[in-house]
């Protein structure tokens, strides 16, 4: 049975982290609400529980306080900033409102190093704090185990009862050595192995796939992207045969994208593959539109009409596989004042009508981005594809600015892969978010040898970001800008000026459209 760690999420916008470093340790962590009955959390069999930050105070009236129970399962139980408070709630301490609010880098002094928390740390290490409640008193049983400028209770300790508390945040990088501190955590006092790994987890996968469909035949739509294209490779090792992945060409696609799909999956895996090719009508139907969210609009119908006579086509199953991801499961903590709460993707595909009566099969779920890549990797795809940038479902029709026709999209695809190729060359390709073309409706005269031109500009948009809510624009060497400018003025034809996008979202967004 996988061990598991169960956080408690109170809020913070770092909860996800937390279960990402948790899983760096070769160890399972769930994301639970902060109110979970403890019997349910019992029923999981955790290894231990860790109580997350959050945005409130213990003593606001809408605070969110958890199951009292939670203290008497017996597992040993990490209290992380507003989860040290709750510690101080429930056993017999006592938090006072901070004069200030405690922000940023502080210095650790570990003045026990009895403490497994602490166990091969120095004695002195750097913390990031985020907190304004500050504990007054300790609770019942408790002493403190390290200090900051600022507090004489920086980490608490029971040991008999083995709980701890931190009031700073050992999961943010600007911790330094928080890793280690997570790690003797989960495997000095809850006693976890190393088992959570991609390796031990497409076994497990495996079994549950074949378990969940029998001898049903699965459809999947594969768009070529990392999630769907790793749901795939996993599906077609659990069932072979089984699996049908569909792949729609919308006419809307970047250079080489539809043969490369074709390739790994169709020639190399040996995955049942139906190829829509779509295009023709895709871009019959963006005649004349310009309305950005129009296009969004007939893009997304045309694709379920598509993608539905393909399932027909390809016979009957039981089963739609999709390539759900962890992050968008985890229920959000509506809490006033929570930005996780507000972080919701804006365009996750809205879904096939419900009159599709398909069951689900998500076997990526559980997790996170990283583990995902990790996965495809060890299930053999390539690296162009494991680590390929996000493409938007509507395609370059967003990044058209005007109206879509073919002769636009053949020049935006021309230019973006210049734009593609000059960035792998560089090696910058993998160390940004997303490196793009955008065509701009707007011509301008030029020259070329003895003649003038009357032709369109392109826009690079090269963006680094954590995860699209918020991005910066990448200061690419100048040299590297010439190349692909130059390259893209004198390859393309109908392109005769390049112009570089320096907004930062916000204000701007990543796409033109
Ligand atoms: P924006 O333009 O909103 O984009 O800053 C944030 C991230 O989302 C991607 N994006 C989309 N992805 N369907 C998608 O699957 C869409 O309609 C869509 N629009 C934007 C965008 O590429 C960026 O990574």
């Amino acid at each position: 049975m996988t061990e598991e760690i169960v956080i408690l999420d109170f809020g913070s916008q770092y909860t996800q982290v937390i279960a990402r470093r948790i899983r760096e340790c070769n160890v399972f962590s769930t994301i639970l609400r902060y109110d979970t009955p403890a019997t349910e959390i019992a029923a999981r069999k955790p290894k231990g529980l860790i109580l997350s930050g959050g945005p409130s105070s213990v003593y606001a009236e809408d605070a969110p306080l958890p199951d009292r129970a939670i203290f008497k399962l017996g597992i040993p139980v990490l209290g992380i900033c507003y989860g040290i408070q709750i510690l101080a709630q429930y056993l017999g301490g006592k938090v006072e409102p901070g004069q200030k609010r405690e922000y940023g880098k502080g210095t650790l002094t570990v003045t026990d190093d009895s403490c497994r928390l602490f166990h091969r740390l120095p004695e002195s290490l750097q913390v990031w704090n985020s907190h304004g409640d500050r504990m007054s008193k300790l609770p019942d049983g408790f002493r403190p185990v390290a200090v900051t400028e600022n507090s004489e209770y920086a980490a608490i300790e029971n040991k008999a009862k083995q709980c701890y508390g931190l009031q700073f945040h050992p999961e943010v990088v600007h911790t330094p050595r928080g890793r280690e501190i997570l790690s003797n955590f989960v495997h000095g006092i809850c006693g976890c192995g190393r088992n959570w790994t991609m390796r031990n987890y497409i076994e497990q996968a495996v079994e549950e796939i074949r378990a969940q469909v029998g001898n049903e035949r699965v459809i999947l739509g594969l768009s070529g992207g990392v999630d769907s294209s790793v749901a795939a490779a996993l599906l077609h090792k659990a069932i072979g045969g089984q699996l049908t992945c569909i792949f729609v060409n919308n006419g809307l696609l970047r250079a080489r994208e539809p043969e490369v799909v074709q390739e790994v999956f169709g020639r190399h895996f040996k995955v049942k593959l139906e190829f829509e090719d779509a295009s023709r009508l895709f871009l019959e139907r963006l005649k004349g539109v310009t309305n950005p969210e129009t296009k969004r609009k007939i893009i997304g119908r045309t694709f379920i009409e598509v993608f539905q006579s393909a399932t027909r086509r390809a016979g009957h199953a039981r089963f739609l596989a999709q390539g759900t991801l962890y992050p968008d499961v985890i229920e959000s903590v509506p809490i006033a004042g929570n930005p996780a709460a507000m972080i919701k993707s804006h365009h996750n595909v809205g879904g096939l009508p419900k009159k599709m009566k398909f069951k689900l099969v998500e076997p990526l779920k559980c997790l996170f981005k990283d583990e995902v890549r990790q996965l495809g990797l060890e299930l053999g795809l390539p690296k162009e594809i494991v680590f390929r940038q996000p493409f938007p479902g509507p395609g370059l029709a967003v990044r058209i600015l005007g109206e879509v026709t073919p002769r636009r999209c053949t020049i935006l695809r021309n230019a973006d892969r210049i734009v593609v190729e000059e960035m792998k060359s560089s090696g910058w390709y993998y160390k940004v978010w997303q490196s793009f073309a955008v065509l701009l409706p707007v011509r301008s005269v030029g020259v070329m040898g003895d003649e003038r031109t009357y032709d369109f500009t392109v826009a690079l948009r090269i963006v680094e970001s954590q995860d699209g809510m918020t991005a910066d624009w990448v200061k690419l060497p100048y040299e590297l800008l010439e190349k692909i400018a130059s390259r893209i003025t004198n390859e393309v034809k109908g392109v005769n000026r390049v112009c570089l996008d320096i907004s930062s979202k916000p204000p701007a967004t990543i796409e033109w459209e």
